[in-house]
């Protein structure tokens, strides 16, 4: 008898130690960096930066900037692991016919990590972005 209260006190303190443990759930970088309000603010600061350059804006000079919000802001949220729906073009389809060569392409990527950087994203967190956009790039140069 007393071996079966022994027993059960076991059985009863180690499921309180098994619920007490933090959960293991993998946290997404969407998550991580503080969701949908750092996702824009790293949209609104990436504007503002291809604003500010020259050569980069030249491209966007026709582009219906609420409409180019909405969709990067998406496409940022899908690309961190958020629970966010793409609805916009294709990345081909989006960056056909402007032939972006490769220096204009590595300077728009500065222009986002420097939006990302504003945003107070770690090196890591920025690291995590860029590795997920890197396969797209053959989709977007010399369209
Ligand atoms: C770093 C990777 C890039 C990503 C993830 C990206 C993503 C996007 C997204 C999500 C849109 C909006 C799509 C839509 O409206 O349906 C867009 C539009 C656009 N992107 Fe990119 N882009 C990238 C690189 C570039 C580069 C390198 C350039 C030019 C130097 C560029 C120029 C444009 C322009 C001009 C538009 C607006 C298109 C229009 O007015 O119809 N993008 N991009």
């Amino acid at each position: 008898m007393v071996n079966l209260v022994k027993a059960s006190f076991l059985a009863l303190s180690l499921f309180l130690v098994a619920c007490a443990a933090p959960s293991k759930a993998p946290q997404s970088l969407y998550d991580e960096i503080g969701g949908a309000p750092t996702i824009e603010a790293i949209t609104e600061n990436f504007i503002n930066e291809v604003s500010f350059n020259e050569t980069i804006y030249r491209y966007f000079e026709k582009t219906n900037i609420t409409r180019f919000r909405e969709k990067f802001n998406e496409h940022l949220c899908v690309t961190t692991g958020g629970p966010c729906t793409y609805t916009g073009d294709t990345m081909l389809r989006v960056h056909q016919g402007k032939n972006i060569n490769e220096a204009d392409f590595n300077t728009t990527v500065d222009l986002l990590v420097n939006a990302m950087e504003k945003a107070g994203l770690t090196y890591p967190q920025q690291n995590q972005v860029l590795k997920v956009l890197a396969p797209m790039r053959d989709e977007m140069l010399y369209k």
